[in-house]
């Protein structure tokens, strides 16, 4: 018998910010898959959700002053939030996990405790260095001419406790799923795994799974002041959004194990070898199928925020619709590799697929059919099996050509074969010439009323396959074309003849019009642009004095090269840094300068500086300072900035500066 159940997840976002047009690849992919089973006849478990606990979102929270979770509420739930991102774009999803939701908290810490009761998680301890008057852990490669980079006073050995997850244990039976079973695909994507993080040296460590430095997660009951690592959090919520360890669902026996967990590509790791390792000590079944999908680059170069290049699905939805962008998506790029999103290739796709190719082809057919018929074909027809067979045998092999890419989520391929079958459609109308039968209706109209036929059935069939990509544009083709019902069905898609032969079609509004290139172009540079503009932070320089300086006056300041010998931290001051340079002179000169925020003083040895000389020497924390160095400072977004004028090593010490 067929198991006709489906569960299908997306990564469960961080509501750390605004969700850009990558996270939204991921949802639209899966969305059309859960919508490609339902209609497959698949009783579907779509699950999405967010990801709210760690450090991020705490300190996040504590910049914006409001508390964790009314910083999570207001990106999840508040107007324009995730939710209100997926209503828009028509995410069919059948549950919503948040990992703040008190069933799935509960249920982390039964399965934390699972865990530990079973030795799979022990109690361990971070080795590192601590420094007691500021109380912080730090490492060695952290501390500065080995002491606290903070106050500069000693540090003492110490160890913060941490639990750990027995992730070694597993490590033998992780390497066996990647490399001899179908659970990670696409392929290219497991050997990096197993090489990087199994067969590397030292082999597969165990995972530090609490925290203690900060309190914004799930805490551990046993164990106050520890608070679980967020990715056992986050993976879990696969499993208790369908009620494992809690109350609230019962759908474990139903849904689970998975079949598919659609994930980008940076956090295959964790779904790849942690998530399996995590079921195998619960004893649990595995998901059948981790999908590590590629990234959506922008012009090139990666998406961030702080570089003003992220793309805003609401913008895109809104000026060009949100089918449109769906179909852009999965018909651009194949899903298992990375993708270039440009302003361009959106705007030809839309152009090409939907203005030229489909529209094209639902507004000719269904204005010849009003034209010719009056919107109601007449039954019967002529055929002419010259002109028919090949457009009729590739619109009714399509289904099972679509099938085959669906089942790989080959997305990409799948679309291609049914814009095959549409330039074929297009094709016949001009091998048809219906406007040249038209002229004699007598002799010619039986003929061009099967020929219309023909069209009709193709752009059904084309239509019902292209439902879970566009499904809003597709209900308005079907209401055009007069296919209702079962027309619209898995099953009508690989029969032909399925619309009665007087089929009533009427012309709608255009479903895609086409886009002017050069004017949307030119207006998404310049939101961009303004992006890149907000994104940049804001720059304050300290105001010009105004004052006048005579010549000689300011030919008296002698400024010189100088290179630095040493520099270290000055004992009980955490601002002053001591310089020992040579000036050209032969003899050292000291300057104390205080620029410790800002600098390390490895960073500044062998560098060639510039500093003002003939100043009178000045006493600073009981040391003499023979002159100044010379620094640029501005200040960025309420904080000072200040960069030591370096010069081009090629000037030796000592060259005057005028
Ligand atoms: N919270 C984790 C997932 C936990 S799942 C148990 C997380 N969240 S995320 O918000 O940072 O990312 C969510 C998904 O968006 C990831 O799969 C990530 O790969 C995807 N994308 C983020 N930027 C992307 C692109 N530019 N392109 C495609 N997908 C990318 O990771």
């Amino acid at each position: 018998m067929i198991d006709k159940k489906f569960y299908i997840t997306t990564p469960i976002y961080y509501p750390s910010g605004k969700l850009h047009i990558g996270h939204a690849y991921c949802t639209v992919a899966t969305d059309a898959m859960a919508r490609y089973k339902r209609l497959c006849g698949y009783e579907v478990m779509f699950l999405t959700g967010t990801d709210e606990h760690g450090q991020k979102i705490e300190d996040k929270a504590r910049e914006a002053g409001v508390t964790p979770q009314q910083f999570v509420d207001d990106i999840v739930a508040a107007p324009g939030g995730v939710l209100d991102l997926w209503k828009l774009m028509n995410i069919s999803y059948d549950r919503f996990i948040r990992t703040t939701d008190g069933y799935h908290v509960e249920a982390i810490q039964r399965i934390f405790k699972k865990m530990y009761d079973k030795g799979d998680i022990y109690k361990g301890s971070y080795k590192g260095k601590y420094c007691k008057p500021c109380e912080s852990f730090w490492t060695e490669s952290q501390l500065r001419d080995g002491k606290c980079p903070d106050c500069g006073r000693e540090v003492m050995d110490a160890e913060e406790e941490a639990y750990f997850f027995r992730a070694s244990k597993y490590a033998g039976q992780v390497r066996e799923l990647l490399l001899n079973t179908d659970f990670l695909e696409p392929k290219s994507r497991v050997h990096e795994m197993v090489n990087n993080f199994i067969d590397c040296e030292g082999g597969l460590q165990d995972l530090c799974v609490s925290r203690t430095s900060f309190t914004w997660g799930v805490p551990v009951d046993f164990d106050p002041g520890h608070v679980v690592y967020v990715w056992l959090d986050a993976l879990f919520n696969y499993m208790t959004a369908l009620g494992y360890q809690n109350e609230k669902y019962n759908d474990v026996e139903k849904f689970w194990p998975a079949d598919a967990h659609f994930v980008g590509k940076e956090i295959v790791r964790f779904h790849a070898i942690y998530w399996p390792a995590f079921l195998m000590s619960m004893e649990l079944p595995l998901p059948k199928k981790v999908y590590g999908h590629g990234w959506l680059n922008f012009n090139g170069d990666k998406m961030s925020k702080s570089k003003g290049n992220v793309v805003d699905p609401h913008l895109l939805s809104e000026r060009y619709g949100v089918d449109a962008l769906r179909f852009f998506l999965l018909r651009s790029f194949p899903f298992g590799s990375d993708g270039n999103f440009t302003n361009e290739l959106l705007i030809q796709t839309i152009n090409n697929d939907l203005a030229n190719d489909l529209g094209n082809l639902v507004s000719r057919t269904t204005a010849m059919a009003e034209k010719y018929f009056g919107g109601t074909l007449p039954g019967g027809g002529q055929a002419d099996p010259a002109l028919d067979d090949s457009l009729i045998s590739l619109a009714g092999g399509l289904r099972c050509r679509y099938e085959e890419q669906m089942e790989k989520f080959q997305f990409q391929n799948a679309l291609e074969e049914v814009f095959k079958v549409i330039q074929r459609a297009n094709k016949y109308i001009d091998e048809n010439a219906p406007w040249a039968l038209a002229k004699d209706m007598e002799a010619n109209g039986p003929r061009l009323a099967r020929v219309l036929y023909n069209l009709l059935e193709t752009v059904r069939i084309c239509a019902v396959l292209l439902t879970p990509f566009m499904p809003a544009s597709c209900d308005r083709i079907f209401a055009q074309i007069g296919a209702g019902g079962d027309a619209r069905g898995w099953d009508s898609a690989a029969q032909w003849g399925v619309l009665p032969a007087s089929v009533p079609v009427s012309k709608g509004e255009n479903l895609f019009p086409r886009i002017d290139m050069a004017k949307e172009l030119s207006e998404l540079d310049a939101i961009m642009e303004e992006a890149q503009k907000a994104a940049l932070p804001a720059l304050e320089v300290e105001p010009f004095i105004g004052e006048q300086v005579d010549f000689d006056t300011f030919c008296k300041s002698d400024f010189r090269a100088v290179k630095v010998k040493s520099c270290e931290n000055v004992r009980k001051s955490d601002k002053l840094l001591k310089f020992i340079l040579d000036d050209g002179t032969g003899t050292d000169r000291q300057i104390l300068s205080g620029i410790a925020k800002w600098y390390k003083p490895e960073e500044l040895v062998g560098k060639t500086l510039v500093a003002i000389v003939n100043l009178p020497p000045r006493k600073m924390m009981g040391r003499e300072s023979q002159g100044m160095l010379i620094s640029a400072v501005h200040t960025e977004q309420g904080e000072e900035v200040l960069h030591l004028l370096m010069v081009d090593d090629a000037i030796p010490a000592g060259a005057k500066l005028c």
